[in-house]
């Protein structure tokens, strides 16, 4: 009986995505399996809408960003009593011996309760540019985010530095500080605010003071989405939450750059990012990272281990339970902050 194999991609897309799928889908079709992938996440579960892989040419597949098989936020466990039975008829219908979902957070998520309410034989793959899933040292899409935002502070000093201003340089991450601190450090950004340290306004304004009265003309300020702007004590930051409850991200560079601006007379401009830092292509790492954990995922459907994700640690692409990856969001650590601190806030100094 010919094995047959479910793929999505849900949430947030990510540069390797086609590179896991390449690596997933080259591995279990040379072993006699049919892939069937599913349209936009979990969406393409509960509308039943599918799309071929198996003529797909996946070898080149692996230079392109994005996804082939589209995306969206979508998850059966907003409105679980509709839309999990839905998910279950879909596998049944396609009898699907394995479905691989390819995803953050979220979309692990889903996988996770679906594998222990429901006994979906699940296997996951970790993936987001955020680089907040735990159970991963890292997760593809990640490097590529962190070049983009360190070019980008790299191209800024010279306008910057004509001009004479502050810029202030908004990365994404949601909650999670990982793009802004390696893209910071590595562009030798002045100021570093990321969210697991409260940013304030004071300290960075007195920091850049002592820049400029070193004689410096401009300075980089990398500001991550959803780092929490105070000042005077107060915080400037949107108090307004998400559907889970979190701070609402974004505004950060805009609302840092309008305060040193009236704070110190430093001259201000700010830049978001946005989606330029999960556009285009993937860097070569990513690439080859994203298709070595499709190829694990493979192994684990051909073995039949179901409730796992493939993971790197320490350089090697190890199996980690789902439910490791899913129990809490990964965050820089205190032992991070602290070796950098001198790029960071708060700071001793310059
Ligand atoms: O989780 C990935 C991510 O790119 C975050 O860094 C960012 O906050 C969010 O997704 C943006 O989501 P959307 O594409 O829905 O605007």
């Amino acid at each position: 009986m010919t094995l047959r194999v479910g793929v999505m991609t849900g949430g947030g897309d990510a540069p390797g995505l086609n590179a896991a799928i390449c690596g997933l889908g080259r591995r279990l079709i040379a072993a006699g399996a049919e892939l069937i992938g599913f349209e936009d996440g979990w969406r393409g579960l509960i509308q039943d809408r599918t799309r071929s892989l198996q003529d797909a040419n996946l070898q080149h597949l692996l230079v392109y960003g994005g996804t082939l098989l589209g995306s969206s936020g979508d998850n059966p466990y907003r409105k679980p009593a509709e839309m999990v039975p839905k998910v279950l008829a879909t596998v049944a219908r396609h009898r699907l011996d394995a479905l691989v979902a390819i995803g953050g957070e979220g979309t692990l998520g889903a996988a996770d309760r679906l594998f222990r309410e429901h006994a979906l034989p699940v296997v996951g793959v970790p993936k987001t540019i955020d680089n907040d899933l735990a159970g991963t040292d890292f997760t593809f899409g990640f490097f590529s985010a962190v070049e983009v935002a360190t070019r980008a502070m790299d191209d800024l000093r010279s306008t910057a530095e004509s001009h004479g201003r502050v810029m202030v340089v908004e990365c994404m991450g949601r909650h999670a500080g990982w793009i802004t601190a390696y893209a910071g450090v590595a562009a030798g950004a002045e100021g570093i605010l990321v969210p697991e340290r409260p940013a304030h306004v004071e300290e960075l304004c007195d920091r850049l003071v002592r820049l400029r009265q070193s004689g410096a003309k401009s300075a980089i300020v990398a500001a991550a989405e959803g780092a929490r702007v105070f000042e005077g004590g107060t915080c400037l930051s949107s108090s307004e939450r998400d559907e889970f409850g979190e701070y609402k991200t974004g505004g950060t560079a805009a609302l840092l750059a309008q305060r040193i601006q009236a704070r110190i007379g430093w001259e201000a401009r700010h830049l978001v990012l946005g989606h330029l830092q999960r556009a285009g292509r993937p860097i070569a790492f990513d690439r080859i990272f994203a298709l070595r954990l499709g190829a694990r995922t493979a192994r684990l459907v051909l073995e039949r281990r179901f409730g796992y994700m493939a993971a790197m640690r320490a350089g090697e692409i190890i199996e980690v339970p789902l439910q490791e990856a899913v129990a809490e969001r990964k965050v820089l650590s205190a032992q991070f902050l602290d070796r950098y601190e001198s790029f960071f806030l708060p700071i001793g100094g310059l």
